[in-house]
């Protein structure tokens, strides 16, 4: 990873945070980015007492505007961009609902930070990993895109979007030597669902165990590496095995 430039959106927590710290010991350039500008800064201090070439953008990634300059300033910054992992993310579990009882309001906001991010991100990066003849994209969805879930109607919908998107994307880009691939996390241990997997437990993940940030971060690590060249457009369960049940 030493010549590659990586932007990791939604770094400040969870898998992206652990992402930024995994591509760190691999000595990649980082560009992490998140709209939490206090746990980003903590991010990016880490980081530099790494030693690593990193930059922290402060950006909400469903605003164009916010993810063109996320784009254009990594460019002027490092001279290209090799990675970028479209992370950042919501899942509000108390606001989303069935579509019967769900808000417009809260429809558009899930979809536009979980969806809508990704073709913007994908849209002002796409051109630089064009002029630099290649990139990898790694998307996160989620395992919720793959079946239905009870009153999570806009979350599953976004995390469907990034399958179909990422799946179009591959075949759009590949031409350019653009590898584009999706995650479908399963349960993580993240602040995002820390309460949630204290209620649930795993007894219908048949490797028995809570996922970790780094069972992501090494994924998307794999996927931004030569070592997956002949990869795109795939969809990827990282799950503990839950997917492969009835
Ligand atoms: N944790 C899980 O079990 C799980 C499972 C499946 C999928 N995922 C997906 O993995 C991704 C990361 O989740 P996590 O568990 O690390 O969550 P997290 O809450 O720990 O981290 C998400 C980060 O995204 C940032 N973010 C939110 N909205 C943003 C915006 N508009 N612009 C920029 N940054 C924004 C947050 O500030 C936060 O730092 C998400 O896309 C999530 O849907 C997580």
């Amino acid at each position: 990873m030493r010549d590659k430039v990586v932007v990791i959106t939604g770094a400040a927590s969870g898998i992206g945070r652990r992402t930024a710290a995994l591509f760190a010991e691999k000595n990649a350039t980082l560009v992490v980015n998140d709209i939490n500008e206090a746990k980003l800064r903590e991010v990016e201090a880490e980081l530099v007492n790494l030693g690593v070439n990193v930059t922290a953008i402060i950006g909400d990634v469903s605003k164009a505007s916010d993810v063109q300059g996320l784009m254009t300033e990594t460019k002027e910054r490092f001279g290209k961009l090799d990675v970028l992992c479209n992370n950042a993310g919501v899942w509000w579990p108390d606001k989303d609902s069935d579509v019967v009882h769900l808000e417009e309001e809260i429809w558009d906001k899930i979809i536009s930070i979980n969806l809508k991010s990704v073709y913007l991100c994908s849209k002002f990066a796409i051109p630089y990993m064009v002029e630099n003849n290649g990139g990898s994209i790694i998307n996160i969805s989620s395992m919720a895109a793959l079946r239905g879930w009870k009153n999570m109607d806009a979350y599953t919908a976004s995390k469907g979007g990034i399958i179909s998107l990422t799946k179009s994307m591959a075949i759009e880009f590949g031409k350019h030597h653009i590898r584009v691939n999706a995650i479908c996390p399963g349960s993580i241990k993240t602040p995002l669902t820390e309460k949630a997997q204290e209620e649930v437990g795993y007894p219908s993940t048949p490797l028995g165990r809570v996922g970790l940030p780094e069972d992501i971060g090494k994924t998307i690590m794999f996927l931004a590496s030569e070592d997956s060249s002949y990869l795109t457009g795939c969809i990827i369960p990282v799950d503990g095995g839950r997917s492969a049940r009835q």
